[in-house]
């Protein structure tokens, strides 16, 4: 995938992505994935009967991206829950899959909390499952809602800072649907001005080492007809030198009390970049992705993961997690440093968009304003 013009006439849509669903079939309650390591070469689906599949599936990204982290993490205690395994255990299991993106604890917490708070009523274990599914069916509901929000407010905010374009916007990994209960939030704001004929093009980062950029983000940006380029992570700064990026929009895994964002690993030199060419930095986040009790970057756990995702290459069927069939490209047994998110500090970031709003300058203070309007933190 080179160089991609639009596809689809704006207004055509694509049918909704089906990324993650509960089900109910006469066995039992599941919860179904889009296993996002086989795309785009293969829609499939998995189906997690229990709490070990899903807590694998998070871990080897069949499922990923904080929003969406979130929300299977609350689908996961409401699975076991229905199923009658040890909700506490479980729980434990969910929260501690992945390290940095703060949405799975939250939607872990928040609904094993319905769970405990029906369970202590002496109501008995199917109305506390039933509750617990509730929560998760209501927190899948208000991230739909969020990503509305979100487009909305960078569709503003971009006209703002750069009034009457059409853009030329950089993104890194993949925050659309894939990610989230709507259409996203950093990818959300691209399809949003690309639905008013306002995007020039969309810069699609390939997202090295597990490609979530050119494997699905460049799916995602294909199938809703956007006007897209793929480039290696290396070819951004020659892109900056042209003058052919006029905003970054990414996402984030989780943004500290002071403004610092954690997201992933290439974020951060996009963001030392723009600020040398005068180039916007926007991040697109909802309320729950913001941890005001991480006091600061340096406080943030970055996730490191096997040597094998860079050593290997992907696979033709899907990512290699390691270890599992990608082609080999570095010496047996050679030492790899492989961190899955990079730390940005507050003051290369130009504004944080939020459900809630804007925060831009982006300090502690605005920061725990704008969060002190949401009910979700
Ligand atoms: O390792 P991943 O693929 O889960 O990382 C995802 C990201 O870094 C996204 O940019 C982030 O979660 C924001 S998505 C709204």
């Amino acid at each position: 995938m080179a160089d991609q013009d639009a596809q689809s006439p704006v207004g055509c849509e694509p049918p909704a992505l089906s990324v993650l669903r509960w089900d109910e079939p006469p066995e039992g309650p599941v919860l179904v994935l889009l296993d996002q390591t086989r795309l785009p070469a293969e829609e499939v689906e998995l189906v997690c009967t229990d709490v070990p599949a899903l807590v694998r599936a998070i871990r080897t990204l069949a499922v990923r991206g904080a929003p969406l982290l979130g929300i299977a993490g609350g689908y996961g205690v409401a699975l076991a829950s229905a199923r009658g395994f040890d909700v506490a255990e479980a729980a434990g299991l969910l929260e501690g899959a992945r390290p940095t993106a703060v949405n799975l604890g939250y939607g872990v917490r928040r609904v094993a909390a319905a769970y405990w708070e029906a369970a202590g009523k002496g109501e008995g274990d199917e109305a506390a499952a039933a509750a617990a599914l509730a929560e998760a069916r209501a927190l899948h509901r208000e991230d739909a809602r969020a990503s509305r929000s979100m487009a909305e407010h960078g569709e503003v905010l971009l006209e703002e800072l750069l009034p009457g374009r059409a853009y030329r916007l950089l993104t890194h990994c993949n925050t659309g649907a894939l990610v989230s209960g709507g259409e996203g939030t950093a990818f959300a704001v691209a399809l949003r001005v690309h639905r008013q004929g306002r995007l020039r093009r969309l810069w699609v980062d390939e997202t090295r080492p597990l490609l979530q950029g050119a494997r699905l983000t460049a799916y995602e940006a294909a199938r809703n007809g956007l006007a897209y380029s793929l480039l290696t992570d290396n070819a951004a700064g020659s892109l900056f030198a042209a003058g052919e990026v006029d905003a970054v929009l990414i996402g984030a895994d989780r943004i500290a009390a002071d403004g610092s964002v954690a997201n992933k690993v290439g974020s951060y030199p996009l963001a030392v970049l723009a600020k040398y060419h005068h180039v916007p930095f926007i991040v697109v986040a909802p309320t729950t992705t913001v941890d005001l009790e991480t006091a600061d970057g340096t406080s943030i756990i970055v996730e490191q993961r096997s040597g094998g995702e860079v050593t290997e290459l992907t696979s033709p069927h899907g990512v290699s997690t390691g270890g599992g069939g990608g082609m080999v490209v570095a010496p047996l047994g050679a030492p790899a440093y492989n961190p899955a998110f990079d730390v940005t500090p507050p003051e290369l970031i130009t504004a944080i968009v939020t459900e809630e709003g804007v925060v831009s300058p982006v300090t502690g203070v605005g920061l725990a304003e704008l969060c002190a309007r949401s009910s979700q933190v």
